[in-house]
Order: structure tokens, then C-alpha cells, then sequence
């Protein structure tokens, strides 16, 4: 385990990126976890939806944020993002060196075996993802193993690609009944057939349709990754002793790779705060970043 201790990477922020709004959901309990930690937050919607795009695309997207963030000075990168924390967290971690690299999924798994605790008989598991999530098949995989590992009977899982709910978030309407009929359209059937114990939120968008998603499946319960995910940051900068202990507010900068309108509006709404601006960046360039 590497082992910091200078001052100046403890006080370096912490990268989150995201194709777009989805990390905020993560960004969010990082913040609240973690007051005393600077973050620097990219969306790098020029290139989303992630979920319909390549294994390469999403690899190649990914390796160029991490090398944004390289650029920038941060002392630990996390993927908001299901679908590259799917298909390019071993890269990453390779190509960031000592720079611990977190993906959201196994936070998702201990956020689902926590709730999966009391059933007696295997859980029913579904996991809402993206069509990249679902076509690498990665919580197929690691559930059954990852409980089988905590001694937890191996649950069944059944996949469910809703990539179409991240547009709706992107475009801020969550709270609009379009959301409650996109739900009713990926899950109705689920519901009627399998009618899953919990359903995993495997993209970071979907926490925000949890009341359209909780609608089509009332008796399952919803599992989000966020909360396991800021804690598991906490215990990894603690060990590392890489975390802040200058007392101070949080600092926050924002950056996307397409300037889309509304997003600063957007930002500001879902994490209740007021930003002064959101950088432009395009990251295929990595020796001209914007500072
Ligand atoms: N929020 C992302 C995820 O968790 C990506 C959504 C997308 O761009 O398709 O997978």
C-alpha cells in the first residue's frame, strides 16, 4: 500500500468525473462526508452517453480524464461512473501510477449486501445500468462472487440496461411524469415477473429517478452506491494519510468538455450551492488544460 505523508499531497484536491450530472450524486455525499477536502468535479459530456458508446470509447474517454487529472495535481481519482468503472479501472490504475484510482461498483455491492443481510433465501437482485454496464456483465459476475466471498448465498441476478433515464437527467427533468412512464417501460415487466428483492442504482444518474423508479418496482428495495463509496474514500485517505487536516470550507471547481447551457444551473440545483463558474475544457488535448 503506497504510503503519502507529504503535506502537499494532502491538501491536493480530489477527482470525480462523470460523463455529466450522474457523479454529483457522489459528489455529493464525498462533500458531506468529507468537509475539509477540495474536488475538482469534470463531466465530460462531449462524450456521453457513455453507455452507448465502444468498450475503446469509454477506455480511451476515461484514460484521457485520468490524464486530466494527473495534470491537475489531484491526489486520488474516483469514477462516478459505473460504465467506466466497468470497462477501464484496471487502465486507469495503471496509467495514474501512485494515484489511487476508486470505482463506484464495489461500493454498489457492499451497499446491496448490507440490505441483503436479513433475506433468509438468495436475494433477487437487479441491477439498472447503463447498455455498457450491462453488456460487460460486471455485477453478474462480482455479485455472486463477491458474496459468496462474505459467506451470503450467491444471489440471482438479472441485468436491466435503462440507458435513456440519463438523458432525462440531463435535461433536469427528473421531477417531470415522463420519468415515472420511462420507468414503467424498463421495469413494469420486471416487476410483474421477478419482482426483484432490491435493484442496485448501477448508474449514477438513476439515483435522481429513484421516486419514478421506486413507483415501478414498490416492493424493491433501491440500493444507491454513494453513501459505501464515501465511506470507503474516507477509510482509503485515512489509511493513505492522504487526508486534509487544514481546516477549511471545501473547495469546489467544476469542468465540462462541452459547454451546454444550463448545466451551471443544473450543478447549482442538485448540490444546493452557488458556483461562480464551470471551466471548458477539451481534454484530447491534455498539454493545453485550462487551469
Ligand atoms: N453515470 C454514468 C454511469 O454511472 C454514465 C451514464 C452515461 O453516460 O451513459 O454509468
Amino acid at each position: 500500500m503506497p504510503e503519502y505523508n507529504n503535506a502537499a499531497d494532502k491538501a491536493a484536491p480530489i477527482g470525480v468525473f462523470d460523463s455529466g450530472l450522474g457523479g454529483l450524486t457522489v459528489l455529493r455525499e464525498l462533500m458531506a462526508l468529507l468537509p475539509q477536502e477540495d474536488f475538482l468535479y469534470l463531466a465530460d459530456n462531449a462524450n456521453a452517453p457513455y453507455g452507448r458508446n465502444s468498450p475503446a470509447k469509454v477506455r480511451r474517454d476515461t484514460l484521457n480524464n485520468v490524464d486530466f487529472f494527473i495534470q491537475h495535481g489531484v491526489k486520488m481519482i474516483i469514477f462516478a461512473c459505473n460504465t467506466s468503472s466497468a470497462i477501464a479501472l484496471e487502465a486507469a490504475d495503471e496509467r495514474a501510477g501512485s494515484i489511487p484510482v476508486i470505482g463506484v461498483i464495489k461500493a454498489g455491492i457492499i451497499a446491496a449486501m448490507e440490505v441483503s443481510g436479513d433475506l433468509k433465501a438468495p436475494a433477487k437482485i437487479a441491477v439498472l445500468a447503463t447498455e455498457a454496464t450491462v453488456n460487460n456483465g460486471v455485477f453478474s459476475r462480482e455479485l455472486p462472487r463477491v458474496f459468496a466471498e462474505n459467506d451470503l448465498p450467491e444471489p440471482i441476478v438479472i441485468q436491466q440496461a435503462c440507458q435513456d433515464f440519463v438523458q432525462v437527467v440531463e435535461d433536469g427533468k427528473w421531477d417531470d411524469p415522463l420519468a415515472d412512464d420511462m420507468a414503467e417501460h424498463y421495469l413494469g415487466e420486471m416487476r410483474t415477473s421477478e419482482n426483484p428483492d432490491l435493484a442496485i442504482l448501477a448508474c449514477t444518474h438513476f439515483p435522481f429517478l429513484e421516486n419514478s423508479i421506486q413507483k415501478a418496482l414498490p416492493d424493491s428495495e433501491l440500493v444507491d452506491c454513494s453513501k459505501a463509496l464515501a465511506l470507503e474514500v474516507k477509510e482509503l485517505l485515512l489509511s493513505f494519510n492522504l487526508h486534509n487536516e487544514k481546516k477549511h470550507d471545501s473547495e469546489l471547481k467544476f469542468f465540462v468538455t462541452e459547454d451546454t447551457s444550463g448545466i451551471k444551473q443544473n450543478i447549482e440545483r442538485i448540490l444546493d450551492i452557488e458556483i461562480e463558474r464551470v471551466h471548458h475544457v477539451d481534454i484530447k488535448n491534455a498539454e493545453e488544460f485550462e487551469r
